[in-house]
């Protein structure tokens, strides 16, 4: 380690005060870090890849919202060998990364395309072989196109048979060598930004109540609905074909994703305490509910009305516990307050049925930038998480700090970042939630998918003038790294 570096470390050490020790955490808890396939392999027109959604819509000129593409990005495609080494010499116990549905089954059904097959098949083998475990993500909200224009996509029904078929396949290749499998990645966001807001293609949020961003067509009061019901019947479709098919040879698990929020009443008053439940309801209940219970939480029956569909009997048995684990992203949390108003809204869509006001928990204040660092929130998600819904398995599959793409690589705030929320996890441990690792995101300075290369959330950054796409380490790169590596966080 160079003096500068060491430098560095202790400089970052020393306001933080108290020893964070990897030994703090039990031997199996994995640590890692995250990325998706559109926002970071580029070659989106080699060797066969077809359009997702994503593609389309980048390509749209949506670039007020989402500057530039992903047709480049970090170039992982040719790049992944490099990135592995990378991975190993920091230490990471695990890589999230997603399949592309578009690489691996080019129209979303039918053919695999032999060159997707043959990426995939390297990139794992290259974490194994450096002791990288490969927790996969099938869906990272970009559908394939053609089946967007076939039958719309999430909003049919259709959608569920194809993404099992897709599932099937990834099983079937990857699956002797792939244990940890999420379904979807933010399947809340997904259906919200995509079919509500229309932040997010496939951009369908017609007649929106709320934000509009130029969508023509789509129906913000039962589409969320519909998507998320899809979800969920592809998700519990998916896990029933790898229980019956592959579990007995492959011994793995298998998961969907949530982004999460913590929600806190902002006053004690029986109405705000009642919306909290509520907001918990529509936002995290959506899905667990049903993956829990088998049926979507009484708040949303009554405030969803006829616009939340139905289980039959059977749909409910096989979405009833088809979870072997929780993926959550976790970056704020909101203090709730009642919002009766706004249920006498007419043709209202979802958000707005959950008849909440949200205000975002700011911290003290010591992040200026980005997100604020609240640790007591994450502790406050989880344990509400296991008293509603029992002590199922959890992976942070997403946690970090966003800051300008070009601002210096001694990110402070990122570093102060990983570590209060880091070493938040030992107490939670104690406290008995059933946490199993913790993933940064992202590995890279990654396409953002809110942002495009505006911002960053990366570990690494790459200069995008520089042809070779360098990956430079940012300091809470080292900082992570020397956690990793070293068994005491003392200076
Ligand atoms: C959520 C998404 O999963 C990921 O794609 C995105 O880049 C990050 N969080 C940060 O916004």
């Amino acid at each position: 380690m160079s003096m500068k570096v060491f430098v560095l470390i202790v400089l970052v050490l020393v306001p933080f005060g108290d020893a964070l020790s990897r030994d703090d955490f039990p031997p199996h808890f994995l640590f890692g870090a995250s990325t998706s396939a559109y926002q970071v392999e580029g070659a989106v027109n080699e060797d066969g890849r077809k359009p997702s959604i994503w593609d389309t819509f980048t390509h749209a000129g949506n670039a007020n919202m989402y500057p530039g593409n992903a047709d480049i990005a970090c170039d992982q495609y040719h790049k992944y060998k490099e990135d592995v080494q990378l991975m190993a010499k920091m230490g990471l116990d695990a890589y999230r990364f997603s399949i592309s549905w578009s690489r691996l089954i080019p129209d979303g059904k039918g053919p695999i395309n032999p060159k997707g097959l043959q990426y995939y098949n390297n990139l794992i083998n290259e974490l194994i072989s450096q002791g990288i475990q490969a927790h996969v993500t099938l869906v990272h909200w970009d559908l394939p196109q053609a089946l967007e224009d076939e039958y719309e996509g999430w909003v049919s029904r259709r959608i569920v048979k194809d993404f099992t078929a897709y599932a099937d396949v990834c099983f079937r290749e990857f699956g002797d060598r792939v244990k940890h499998w999420t379904t979807v990645n933010e399947g809340n966001v997904f259906a919200i930004g995509g079919y509500d807001s229309g932040f997010l293609p496939p951009q369908r949020c017609y007649p929106a109540q709320s934000l509009t961003y130029n969508c023509s067509r789509g129906n913000s009061s039962t589409e969320p609905y519909w998507v998320a019901h899809h979800m969920l019947l592809a998700h519990a479709s998916a896990a029933n074909l790898y229980r019956k098919k592959y579990q007995d040879r492959q011994h793995g698990s298998i998961g969907f994703n949530l982004l999460t929020f913590g929600f806190f009443p902002l006053t004690n008053t029986s109405e705000d305490i009642s919306a909290t439940k509520r907001a918990e309801d529509f936002y995290l209940g959506w899905f667990l509910n049903p993956f829990i219970f088998g049926e979507y939480p009484d708040t949303m029956k009554k405030n969803g009305g006829s616009r939340l569909p139905s289980f039959s009997k059977s749909e409910s048995n096989l979405i009833k516990g088809s979870i072997d684990f929780l993926g959550i992203n976790y970056y704020f949390s909101f203090y709730v307050k009642d919002s009766p108003d706004s249920l006498q809204i007419k043709d209202r869509d979802f958000i707005v049925d959950a008849g909440v006001k949200l205000q975002p928990v700011f911290g003290d204040g010591t992040s200026t930038s980005g997100f604020p660092i609240v640790p007591w929130t994450l502790h406050g998600l989880l344990s509400s998480l296991r008293n509603t819904y029992g002590n199922i398995p959890i992976y942070i599959h997403e946690n970090g700090q966003q800051t300008d793409r070009n601002s210096s690589l001694e990110d402070w705030s990122r570093v102060k970042s990983l570590h209060d929320y880091i070493g938040s996890i030992p107490d939670i441990l104690r406290n008995g939630v059933n946490v199993s690792g913790y993933f940064v995101w992202s590995f890279l300075d990654v396409f953002e998918l809110l942002a495009g290369y505006e911002s960053s959330f990366g570990l690494h950054y790459i200069d995008l003038n520089d042809p070779t796409l360098r990956r430079q380490p940012k300091l809470s790169a080292l900082w992570y790294s020397n956690f990793l590596n070293k068994r005491t966080m003392d200076p």
